[in-house]
């Protein structure tokens, strides 16, 4: 029994994390008894520290895989003050990638709090990267600065002013990744294309991605918000500006081709389209597991973890929308995408968009041009197309189209 729980555990390993060739089917075929130490404590009562700590591995189920990383994420950091949740307190993409790299790269632990201290949002990228006219100021009030986000690409017909700025948190491994191979500046990147390197994030890379709703763009304020809102969507107070955290993308690296999940409140203002398109399903944390947009109760298991985490109340009414790991399934190309962040905010019809697929482009050719301006146009799905020889690709990270000199949409000093 032993021998075969070890040989069990070797084999899937090495195929989540040196990759052999179908990473997931480790997981689809992992049962329950070869992980009792966690798989115990997810359906029992897991504690504090094991709730607010991510797994280091691929769980028997994709779905608890998701949660169990977006739950640690969340973890309260203070209670009444920003950072608010871990990722809150992870790098943002912008202070990653500084726009003149002759300046060297200051990470935020290293400069005054002041500078530190204010919550970095800006336009998402991928937006304006279809529709740049979209782009537009969100002004600070009481001093505070301005924060450049965007216009909704497909707004909901009674919201049409609809405006999101957006965020993208790197945690502590995907953050030294990038600063200690250099891939922060266009020139370590070029030099990486040149020898035809293999860019691999390590196995605890965490990426989160957030799109904010500006209330007041739809006619709400948050000095007099409706009854209950704000147990319904995390909302926050930024730079003057009050906002409601309407969808949450996150991707690990625990599979080699990562995994991809995304979430959305229940909360038919900040989320009308939720689950609509594509159905949602989670086997793990919904009951319904699956659905077109009813609201759903929790699992025990899955509330049973976010209270051991501690986790504010508004927080336990996110939902899974579902998990992508895989190009293809029996050869048609699977889907996956957020109402609010793939739908309303960059206008993709969600029955076009894999995330996946359309992280795999994420490339850099031995001149420096990066492949955001080439690959995504088309919203591929399905196995991804090759790329011609001078390009490499950059492990499904599309945030490092950022490294300045010559970064598309962002002010680099060069
Ligand atoms: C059509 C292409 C496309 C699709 C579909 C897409 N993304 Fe992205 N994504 C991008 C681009 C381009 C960026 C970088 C620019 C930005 O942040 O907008 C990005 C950024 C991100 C980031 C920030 C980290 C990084 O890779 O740079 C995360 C996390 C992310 N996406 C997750 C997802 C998830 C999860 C899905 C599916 C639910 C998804 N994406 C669907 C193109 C796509």
């Amino acid at each position: 029994m032993r021998a075969a729980i070890l040989l069990s555990l070797t084999v899937i390993s090495s195929f989540a994390l040196q990759g052999g060739g179908r990473p997931a089917q480790a997981a689809a075929s992992a049962n329950a008894s070869q992980f009792a130490d966690t798989a115990a404590e997810a359906s029992h009562s897991p504690s504090k520290l094991s709730a607010c700590s991510p797994p280091n591995r691929i769980l028997p189920s994709i779905e608890e895989t998701a949660w169990r990383i977006l739950v640690a994420a969340t973890c309260p950091v203070n209670q009444k003050q920003y950072p608010f949740v871990v990722w809150e307190n992870w790098i943002e993409q912008d202070q990653l990638y500084p726009l003149d790299p002759a300046h060297g790269l200051h990470v935020p632990n290293s400069v005054p709090p002041s500078n530190s201290a204010s919550h970095v949002l800006h336009a998402s990228t991928l937006t304006l990267a279809k529709n740049p006219g979209l782009s537009t100021v969100v002004p600070g009030r009481l001093g505070a600065p301005d924060q450049n986000c965007n216009r909704a690409g497909s707004p909901p017909p009674n919201q049409p002013n609809l405006v999101i700025c957006e965020e993208v948190r790197l945690n502590g491994a995907t953050e030294d990744y990038i600063a200690g191979n250099g891939l922060w500046k266009r020139a370590s990147q070029q030099q990486a294309a040149v020898s035809g390197a293999n860019i691999q994030f390590p196995a605890t890379s965490i990426e989160v991605k957030a799109d904010w709703i500006q209330l007041a763009s739809i006619g709400l304020d948050c000095s007099d918000l409706p009854a209950g809102f704000s147990e319904t969507v995390h909302v926050e107070m930024i730079n003057g500006n009050c906002f409601a955290l309407a969808g949450i993308h996150v991707i690990s690296k625990l599979l080699r081709n990562w995994i991809w999940a995304t979430f959305e409140p229940q909360n038919l203002t900040t989320n009308p389209n939720r689950c609509k398109v594509l159905g949602c399903k989670d086997l793990f944390g919904s009951k319904p597991a699956q659905t077109n947009g009813t609201n759903t109760q929790l699992s025990p298991k899955l509330s049973n973890l976010m209270a051991a985490a501690n986790l504010a109340p508004e927080w336990k009414n996110y939902r899974l929308d579902g998990v992508q790991i895989f190009f293809t399934d029996d050869r048609n190309p699977t889907l996956l995408g957020n109402s609010m962040i793939e739908g309303e905010n960059t206008g993709i019809p969600l029955r076009e968009s894999s995330c996946i697929t359309c992280h795999a482009l994420s490339s850099v050719k031995t001149d420096g041009t990066d492949g955001i301006q080439f690959r995504i146009g088309n919203n591929p799905v399905g196995e991804p197309e090759p790329l011609p020889p001078d390009w490499i690709r950059r492990d499904f990270v599309w945030s490092l189209f950022a490294a300045c000199p010559s970064a598309p949409f962002r002010d680099c000093a060069h």
